[in-house]
């Protein structure tokens, strides 16, 4: 990458949303707030809760890092792509201090706002909070910090970064949103689609689209005339919680890129590996949030997935000799959700030293 493309001017900076992007901001604003029953009746529900098992680990993790280097330090987090707030509660069971807020959809931020000023100081001290509704990927954050001068010990990134690899341009924009105010030592993680895993499945399937009955993914460019490394398009369906194009993130290119922003990756993961490496350590966690259906289904309920297709796997596991006469119940997932669950990977980055920003130099 030449200089001229790293060097982010103020214009680009602050330049109008492109059609993508107003696109992604009408989606999350239009989506609506579920209730509780209804979270509970989607046919998600499992795969939901997983994912905010893997969010709620991952935090908890890092966070522990930077208190055994430091127990009594003040926490400062910046939650960039945070949507209504999914992460809130997370960020008050591990006690941060400060927490700012950031997402392009200015109706998200203000769900957030709401759910944050709900929060019940009775039962645990509330950290303070700022909420900012912009383009992370066009706009320079620090700006609108009220203290530029902040540092962050954790930035979380959760389903979001995907969206910037829409250009070059916009992934360096967020990529220095997210370094330049984490202190040297501190961590960014985060979750995203796995471009591997997206075009492998895109690979065996004909009209370069695949997907179940819970999801749907159709490539939005032609393979045939090579892979872009950025704006490739594609299409997500997810029954009614994602419903709009995101773009391909290789790893090898994010992970060059943050480099130079100097990110440096710790540890990266698939979702099946991720649970796999934390099973044993939150397992209690696992079951407290309902993150896998009961199989069979208990008396008086039914099996979220299709008895007949989506649990193979758990048959043959019930089938071994040695549990087949031991009334074995398990936790599991309806393959259709597990396969979309492990379309996505884990990542968490540390950063080395002072940006450019921080020694003058300009973005
Ligand atoms: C799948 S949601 C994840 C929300 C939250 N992090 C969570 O885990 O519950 C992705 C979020 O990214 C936000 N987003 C997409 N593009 C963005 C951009 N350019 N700048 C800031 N936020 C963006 C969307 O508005 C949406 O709220």
């Amino acid at each position: 990458m030449s200089d001229k493309e790293s060097n982010v001017s103020q214009n680009e900076c602050e330049a109008p949303p492109t059609q993508h992007t107003s696109v992604v901001a009408s989606h999350y604003n239009n989506l609506k707030d579920k209730g509780l029953k209804e979270r509970y009746n989607s046919p998600i529900f499992y795969l939901r809760n997983f994912n905010n098992w893997v969010k709620s680990v991952l935090i908890s993790e890092y966070i522990s890092k930077i208190k055994e280097k430091d127990y009594c330090r003040h926490l400062k987090v910046l939650d960039i792509c945070c949507g209504k707030g999914g992460d809130i509660a997370k960020w008050q069971k591990s006690f941060v201090d400060h927490v700012v807020f950031a997402d392009i959809a200015d109706v998200s931020i203000k769900q957030c706002q709401a759910r944050y000023e709900a929060l019940n100081p009775r039962q645990s001290k509330i950290f303070t909070a700022e909420f900012i509704a912009a383009d992370c990927t066009k706009i320079c954050l620090r700006e609108k910090y009220h203290d530029p001068s902040i540092r962050f010990d954790l930035v979380s990134c959760q389903f979001g970064f995907h969206y910037s690899f829409e250009s070059l341009t916009q992934a360096r924009r967020m990529l220095m949103n997210i370094s330049e105010c984490l202190r040297p030592g501190g961590y960014f993680i985060g979750t995203i689609p796995n471009a591997n895993e997206i075009v492998a499945r895109a690979q065996k399937s004909p009209n370069m689209q695949f997907g179940n009955k819970v999801y749907n993914i159709k490539l939005l460019f032609d393979p045939k005339d090579g892979y872009p490394l950025f704006g490739a398009k594609y299409d997500f369906q997810l029954e009614g919680v994602v419903d709009c194009p995101e773009f391909l993130v290789y790893t090898k290119v994010f992970y060059e890129l943050a480099r130079e922003y100097d990110l440096e990756v710790v540890y990266e993961a698939g979702f099946e590996q991720f649970y796999k490496d934390h099973l044993n350590d939150h397992r209690q966690l696992l079951s407290k949030i309902s993150s896998l259906e009961s199989y069979p289904a208990p008396p008086g309920k039914e099996l979220l997935g299709d008895e007949e297709t989506d649990y193979d796997h758990v048959k043959t596991f019930l089938e071994d000799e040695h549990r087949k006469n031991q009334n074995h119940k398990v936790g599991t997932m309806a393959k259709s959700q597990w396969e979309v669950a492990n379309i996505y990977m884990v990542f968490a980055m540390q950063k080395l030293k002072k940006t450019n920003v921080e020694n003058g130099a300009g973005v």
